[in-house]
């Protein structure tokens, strides 16, 4: 078995000038990829098995159908490389029906990402595994070194991508271009337009999953910045946005009120909102057209239940 771990020293002070900043900006902000701490994992695997919630399912199903087809069109790869693998479920099934040599597995959550992808290694044991504890937003460049020579695979699946902002995420994609290296590819998942009261249903679950996602991120704060949030004074606001095609996911505040965070006072006004999320959805020619601005050429593309895979050169 072969297992390395590194973990990128990050974290706290990001975590820190983040939410300063973005609570000192209007509209107030906090970037999303704060949401998994230990207990925002657990609530986002929770999210996936909420009924309403039909993405995770969708991508799994799609993935079990389309897996020997995808294999095809992708063809030989020496290594397969995961940004934000959390438990390292997904990437299985590709090592099964792939057979690289190598694993590369990134993710801000740095203890769960190793004792997940160890578990990996012990399970196939002629794989090379690399675990990279880092913010892959921030630090993706600082993981080349890590990347063994041959042909590299992207795997980003999820629809992780609709959190970011087109412009950001064509900035995503062109690096990710640069990282898999001349013959490189990527395959990834996003979540397709779809009906908006479904989307809207699926971030408003009936079991209150969603909102405790969104609440967690104050809990995180009163506990690991010194913040004062009192998390009932705030709902879980989440609502679709035609027009930029994309779901909002905001904490409204139920009081004019101040939080201390840090040392530092923040007002909120009655009504007004902290912005944690968007989720973007796309038509597949959009996502393509997207990808093709950052350097991608399409070689692929498998739909199931409202959610797609593209393959890119
Ligand atoms: C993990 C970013 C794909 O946007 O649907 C789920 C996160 N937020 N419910 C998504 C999320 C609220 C999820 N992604």
């Amino acid at each position: 078995m072969s297992f390395t771990f590194r973990n990128f020293p990050a974290a706290r002070d990001d975590l820190r000038a983040d939410v300063l900043a973005g609570l000192a900006a209007r509209p107030k902000s906090i970037p999303p990829k704060y949401f998994y701490d230990e207990a925002g994992c657990r609530l986002f695997e929770s999210i996936c098995a909420q009924p309403e919630y039909v993405l995770c399912r969708a991508e799994q199903a799609l993935m079990a159908h389309y897996m020997a087809d995808m294999a095809t069109a992708i063809g030989e790869v020496d290594a397969i490389i995961e940004p934000g693998a959390g438990d390292c479920s997904k990437v299985r099934r590709l090592i099964d029906t792939l057979r690289p040599a190598h694993l590369v597995v990134l993710d801000i959550a740095g203890a769960p990402l190793a004792a997940a992808a160890e578990g990996v290694a012990r399970d196939y044991p002629r794989l090379a595994v690399t675990a990279l504890g880092m913010d892959f937003i921030r630090d993706l460049e600082a993981a080349a070194s890590w990347l063994p020579a041959g042909r590299r695979l992207i795997y980003y699946p999820g629809s992780s991508i609709g959190n970011f902002a087109p412009a950001a995420a064509a900035a995503l994609l062109a690096r990710f271009r640069r990282l898999a290296g001349e013959q490189g590819c990527l395959l990834i998942g996003f979540d397709l337009k779809k009906d908006p009261q479904h989307l809207h249903a699926a971030y408003n679950d009936a079991a209150g999953v969603t909102a405790a996602f969104n609440l967690n991120l104050l809990v995180r704060l009163n506990r690991e910045l010194d913040a004062d949030f009192d998390p009932a004074l705030f709902r879980h606001y989440a609502y679709y946005n035609p027009v930029e095609g994309r779901i909002e996911m905001h904490l409204a505040s139920l009081a004019e009120q101040d939080v201390h965070i840090a040392g530092e006072r923040f007002h909120f006004a009655l009504g007004e909102t902290l912005h944690t999320e968007h989720s973007y959805k796309f038509r597949g020619d959009e996502f393509s057209a997207l990808a093709r601005t950052s350097g991608w050429q399409p070689a692929g593309e498998w739909t199931h239940d409202g959610f797609a895979a593209q393959l890119y050169r």
